[in-house]
């Protein structure tokens, strides 16, 4: 017998739910969290950059007194450190559930099976896909635990075109972001049977404003300089849109129960026409035929 059609009840309130959210400490986690607190929502936020980490906790807490603001060092690539923040979690919100979970940290860099280096080839791929699967793994039960709860993977347009263009070795970050697509879509049938109160989402973001460039050199252990910097600076002022758009997308998308979440415009024209042409979508001109979406886009 065939299932009644997959139906997730839209997510009405944040208000006084439980979120965890990774990479909580700049970009589209930062303003994940201070939109969820600002809706209520009490908030358990991760980072491996404790300066950061602490910034964002101090602008929740000031534009948001009246929520549960925690905040907890991780390294998403491992997994005792996601047993301690679970351990954490249920002690500092006092809860044996939580209602959403971000896995929403990630870093660039390291695109060359050729001639990268490996550790930090694998350090790329760690970060973005054990931590949706580790962060999964280890939360999932107290999400289950709640009467109706969200996972939300970050993936990106990486997800689906595992490219920036002709120039550019972009292999461990793309797979990492195919693996978090792929796994969270087979998600949608594996909790529509086990878990059916738990809703998934995958998040494809095109190009946000955002420091990752920067972040993801200081991640990978490496020192920023002057170039680095610039580069970032390109990266973050090219953006057709800012972490707090973004991040309001994907908040709209998973009150309204979506499973799939394109954030900005690049998005949405680059999931098209992939679709339409996937034999050329690794052709040269791929990128430049889509017209001027894609400047700036460096990592
Ligand atoms: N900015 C973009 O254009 C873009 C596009 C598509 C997808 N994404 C994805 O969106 C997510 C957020 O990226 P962003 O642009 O806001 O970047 P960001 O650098 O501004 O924020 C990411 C945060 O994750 C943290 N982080 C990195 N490695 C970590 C680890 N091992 N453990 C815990 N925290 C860690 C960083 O310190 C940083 O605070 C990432 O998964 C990224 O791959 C970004």
């Amino acid at each position: 017998m065939i299932p009644p059609p997959l139906h997730y009840e839209p997510m009405d309130s944040f208000s006084e739910k439980i979120a965890v959210v990774t990479g909580a400490g700049d970009g589209m986690g930062r303003s994940l969290a201070l939109q969820l607190a600002a809706a209520g929502c009490h908030v358990a936020l991760c980072d491996v950059l404790a300066d950061k980490l602490a910034a964002t906790a101090d602008q929740v807490r000031a534009a948001s007194p009246n929520v549960r603001v925690t905040s907890h060092s991780c390294d998403v690539a491992d997994e005792t450190q996601w047993l301690q923040l679970r351990d954490d979690v249920i002690a500092e919100h006092n809860t044996d559930h939580i209602h959403l979970l971000f896995n929403n940290a990630g870093i660039a860099g390291s695109g060359s099976m050729i001639v990268d280096d490996r550790d930090r080839w694998e350090r790329t791929f760690n970060v973005c896909w054990n931590g949706v699967y580790l962060g999964t793994r280890t939360f999932l039960p107290l999400l289950t635990a709640a009467p109706e709860a969200r996972l939300v993977n970050t993936s990106s347009v990486n997800g689906f075109w595992a490219s920036l263009g002709p120039d550019v070795s972009h292999t461990a970050y793309s797979a990492a972001k195919f693996a978090v697509k792929g796994f969270s879509e087979a998600l949608i049938t594996d909790l529509a049977i086990n878990a059916p109160h738990v809703g998934v989402s995958v998040v494809m973001p095109g190009h946000i404003g955002t420091g990752i460039a920067e972040n993801s050199v200081v991640v990978h252990g490496g020192e920023t300089d002057p170039g680095v910097t610039e580069m970032a600076a390109t990266f973050r002022n090219s953006a057709p849109m800012t972490a707090d758009e973004a991040a309001a997308i994907i908040l709209q998308g998973v009150q309204e129960a979506k499973w799939r979440i394109l954030v900005g415009e690049d998005a949405h024209v680059l999931d098209m026409a992939v679709r339409a042409d996937p034999e050329d979508a690794y052709q040269p001109d791929f990128r430049e035929r889509l017209g001027n979406h894609f400047d700036g886009l460096v990592d």
